[in-house]
């Protein structure tokens, strides 16, 4: 049983690992940033234009919602058999609050992704996203074969509203401010490992596996 948290800054790999390892062992990937990305998509509710009204500033979408949409979806049946969560907890509130919720089913695995500042800021301003397929690209370091076009599903590759210089500068920001607490939390309970991404993606990839692994 794999109950998974991914932790680290904006641009770490986080989702690039979390794809890679969620086909490896099967469980469903639960990205609270896509899912936001997927509200805001489908256009106007009230609930979408609060979630971008933060996302597009860098800031964190508050607690009270993210909580709520996050454990809404662990309380699906795919979910039973574990999950990897990508990009919650990221406060110190939101890691109590997931603790208490899973008592009977603890994490069974923390890691931070972590990465040198001066690599995230070129991460995220060259990251291509493909929609439909969920596949991520680079353009300095992970190109897809064709300029502007998805390796699997040949759909157009897109930036991310958040990906501007302003809203990157705003979400390391709010990483150190905020979820650093998170991470100080695990690593006080002894449950947090480390694994470096400034190596390239398949060495990450092989050393995540290692740490799944005990
Ligand atoms: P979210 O979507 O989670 O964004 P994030 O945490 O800022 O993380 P990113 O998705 O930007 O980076 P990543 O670590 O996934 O890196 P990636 O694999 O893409 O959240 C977005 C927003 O939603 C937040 O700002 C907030 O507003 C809101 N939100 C979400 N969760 C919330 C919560 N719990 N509470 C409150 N608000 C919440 O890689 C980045 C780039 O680097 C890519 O181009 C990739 O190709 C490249 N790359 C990856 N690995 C490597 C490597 N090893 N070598 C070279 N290049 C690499
Ligand atoms: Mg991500």
């Amino acid at each position: 049983m794999y109950n998974i948290v991914f932790i680290g800054p904006p641009g770490g790999g986080k989702g690039t690992q979390a794809d890679m390892v969620c086909k490896d062992l099967n469980i469903p990937h639960i990205s609270t940033g896509e899912i936001f990305r997927a509200m805001m998509k489908e256009g106007k509710s009230e609930l979408a234009d609060l979630v971008r009204s933060y996302v597009s500033k860098g800031e964190l979408v508050p607690d009270e919602v993210v909580v709520d949409v996050l454990f809404d979806r662990i309380s699906k049946d795919d979910c039973q058999n574990g999950y990897l969560l990508d990009g919650f907890p990221r406060s110190l509130n939101q890691a109590e609050v997931l603790d208490a919720k899973l008592k009977n089913s603890p994490l069974t695995h923390v890691i931070l992704i972590d990465v040198d500042e001066e690599l995230l800021f070129k991460r995220l301003t060259g990251r291509r996203t493909a929609v439909k397929s969920g596949k991520i690209y680079n353009i300095y370091f992970n190109p897809p074969k064709v300029e502007g076009k998805c390796d699997v599903s040949g759909e157009d590759l897109i930036i991310r509203d958040d990906d501007k210089p302003e809203t990157v500068t705003n979400r390391m920001k709010v990483y150190k401010d905020q979820t650093m607490a998170a991470v100080e939390y695990y690593r006080a309970k002894k449950v947090l490992r480390v694994v470096r991404g400034e190596k390239n993606i398949d060495v990450v990839f092989a050393e995540l596996k290692e740490v799944l692994k005990s």
